[in-house]
């Protein structure tokens, strides 16, 4: 059998994080969502802001990336970051990225006014802290100002905004990432801003235990936005996922194809991009048929090991990967109460709690609820059990 080059140059599915999908599958109520916060906005109405919460690979960074499209498309000022949990480089973020989005304002006189209003900043800042302009600050006072600035700088541009009828959005990646001390002052920010009127709002995703963590940052987070879960998409978008994408490229699924493709992808956004790009490579027939989808499903998995997987696998140590195969023996990937799964390595609970905060740390388990643990990663538990015996230190992914 021949393939068609040109029709693999034509496959529209590619998987890859926040790499955006072909088409935009079950989004709808949160680009409505975020519609009626700029149409509020820009009536001089107060808002919430929007935390999405949900496992990797579920689509929350593509979803970011079209809110922020769709807001500043309606003339929102909008900035973005992915928090790094270093604290230095959450600060520099966003004080870059916020002076940067005034930058993009269209209307040149709106953005003139903007720009003043950074201008002043440093001089307001400067005798507040009883110094002359001039004077360079030590790096430990530089630090201790970073809230106040920031304060300086958002309320002085959402004055602004306000009078011209629009606001600032910040959309943050990873925010359970954030460093503790930005992340508080950018909740009593907004806070702050809707006791003020001013238009100031957070749009944040993140991990499951990310609504834990703003409450636990500042008590009042949870009046402050409206939570959103990310979860497995339903069947009818998981197959609107493969199937518009296919047909707008001239070769659609034939009907049991497309069946074969929602069971094995269970609704996770990534999974799509796997096996509709995998299945469509296999394809030589037009509709695609149920062969080529089972043809293409070992190339889809080994591509999912390796973008999803191994690699995360690869950053935990040797007593990290002893600690998530443990997970995985008692419970596949469900949750699991981390009392059993140090019994399960004859260990202590308190002898596994670094390990088990050095998994968190590096975003491959969370905390559901108390005493129990999780993969961030959907099917993490099963690749362990069915792959981890053949991957070494040096396994790279391939078999
Ligand atoms: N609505 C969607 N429909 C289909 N595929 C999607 C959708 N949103 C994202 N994807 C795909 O899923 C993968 C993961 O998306 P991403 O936004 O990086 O997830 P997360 O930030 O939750 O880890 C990417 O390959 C992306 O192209
Ligand atoms: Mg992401």
């Amino acid at each position: 059998m021949k393939k068609q080059p040109s029709l693999d140059a034509l496959n529209p599915f590619m998987p890859g994080a926040g790499m955006r999908p072909p088409e935009l599958v079950g989004r709808d109520a949160d680009i409505e969502n975020v519609d009626r916060m700029v149409a509020r906005t820009k009536l001089g109405n107060l808002n919430q802001g929007i935390i999405f919460s949900g496992l990797r690979g579920m689509r929350k960074t593509v979803l970011l990336l079209a809110l922020q499209d769709a807001s500043s498309r309606q003339g929102i000022v909008t900035a973005r970051l992915e928090a790094k949990g270093d604290i230095g480089t959450d600060w520099d973020m966003l004080f870059h990225e916020i002076a940067l989005a005034t930058a993009r304002v269209k209307s040149l006189r709106l953005r003139r006014k903007l720009a003043s209003a950074l201008a002043s900043i440093d001089s307001v800042q400067f005798s507040f802290l009883g110094v002359g302009a001039g004077v360079k600050l030590s790096d430990e006072e530089r630090r201790r100002t970073n809230p106040f600035r920031l304060e300086l700088m958002v309320e002085s541009l959402s004055r602004e905004l306000a009078k011209a009828n629009t606001g600032l959005f910040l959309f943050v990646d990873e925010l359970q990432e954030m460093d503790d001390e930005p992340l508080g002052a950018l909740i009593s920010l907004q806070h702050k801003m809707g006791q003020e009127g001013l238009p100031f709002y957070i749009i944040g995703a993140g991990l499951p235990n990310l609504p834990g963590v703003l409450s636990r940052s500042r008590s009042y987070a949870e009046r402050l936005f409206e939570y959103r879960t990310i979860g497995q998409l339903p069947d009818s978008d998981t197959a609107e996922g493969f199937q518009k994408p296919a047909r707008a490229n001239g070769r659609p699924f034939a009907d049991d194809a497309l069946d074969e493709l929602v069971k094995v992808s269970h609704g996770y956004p990534y999974f799509i991009q796997a096996y509709g790009k995998a299945a469509w490579n296999a394809s030589d027939s037009n509709p695609t048929l149920l062969e080529a989808v089972r043809a293409g499903e070992p190339e889809a998995r080994r591509e999912l090991d390796e973008g999803l997987y191994a690699s995360r696998w690869q950053r935990a140590k040797t007593s990290g990967r002893e600690y998530l195969t443990a997970m995985a023996k008692i419970n596949g990937d469900e949750p699991c109460d981390s009392s059993a799964v140090a019994a399960e390595m004859g260990k202590q609970p308190k002898e596994v709690s670094m390990i088990r905060e050095s998994l968190i740390q590096l975003g491959l388990v969370y905390s559901p609820e108390h005493g129990k643990i999780a993969y961030t990663i959907p099917g993490m538990g099963e690749f362990i059990l069915r792959a981890a015996p053949t991957m070494g230190q040096t396994y790279d992914g391939r078999r």
